[in-house]
């Protein structure tokens, strides 16, 4: 039996209008794997990412989640998204909103105070759980959207710059959960990060530069390929190589 990756990216081209951001990308994302996409600001990432969640349609090409071609409004129940921008109702409680947005994924009442004390308790936010989120601190509203994006169990998670405003102590925590659910549950995560211990932490990176991919593969692959022993030094040789061409 053949396995059916969770994402199937198949020569994405990506824009708005007349602009180009993304061309011809190429992905395919197994259960149990984590994939960081790395890059400069404004190369493309969070474009990629809202081609995979449907938001945006491709100019050309194809995205597959669980075999199903994007927009699809029954995947939305099967993905954990937690977006750049915090999407959060400011007036209502974090509780509130975790509770929310876990009706919206279809989590049943019954399993209702169980999995939100699970999503708090991995972001570190149980004793803020009451205030208004309103007053919470720009990390704790980063916490809480991963706490969102968490609280369905879904079997995809994909995680816009999930460990912005994190601490070290809790990033490590973080971590260890993702690769818990990964490993244990054959979670399926997507992320982006600018930080480079997040990217050694991932199974597989992708480095977008001006809209392509210039470098994918384990890494350890990339660091053999490009002779160096840091993420961060690989980054910068694929940037130079690409200026090059
Ligand atoms: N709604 C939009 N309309 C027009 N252009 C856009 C829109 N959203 C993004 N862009 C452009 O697309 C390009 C890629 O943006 P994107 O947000 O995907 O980058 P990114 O890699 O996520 O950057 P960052 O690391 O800063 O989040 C940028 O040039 C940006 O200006
Ligand atoms: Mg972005």
């Amino acid at each position: 039996m053949s396995i059916q990756p969770v994402v199937k990216v198949t020569a994405l081209q990506q824009g708005y209008g007349q602009k180009i951001v993304l061309s011809d990308i190429d992905l395919s994302l197994n259960r149990g794997q984590i994939l960081a996409l790395i890059g400069p600001s404004g190369a493309g990432k969070t474009t990629l990412i809202r081609s995979i969640m449907g938001m945006i349609r491709p100019q050309s090409g194809q995205v597959l989640v669980f075999n199903q071609p994007v927009p699809d409004r029954l995947l939305l129940a099967r993905i954990g998204f937690m977006a750049q921008t915090d999407a959060l109702y400011e007036s209502l409680t974090g509780a509130e909103n975790l509770t929310f947005f876990a009706k919206m994924q279809g989590v049943k009442q019954t399993q209702m105070t169980e999995q939100l004390r699970y999503a708090a308790h991995v972001v570190d936010l149980q004793s803020a759980l009451d205030q208004s989120v309103r007053t919470y601190s720009g990390g704790m509203k980063r916490r809480l959207s991963l706490a969102i994006a968490l609280i369905s169990k879904p079997p995809l998670l994909i995680l816009d710059e999930p460990t912005i405003g994190i601490d070290p102590e809790l990033r490590r925590k973080i971590w260890h959960e993702l690769h818990r659910l990964a490993s244990d549950q054959g979670v399926a995560i997507i992320l982006t990060t600018h930080v480079m211990a997040d990217a050694e932490e991932a199974d597989v990176l992708m480095m977008i530069r001006n809209g392509n991919a210039i470098a994918q593969g384990t890494p350890d692959q990339l660091k053999a390929n490009y002779h160096t022993d840091s993420i961060e030094a690989v980054f910068l040789a694929a940037g130079r190589q690409q200026d090059a061409r």
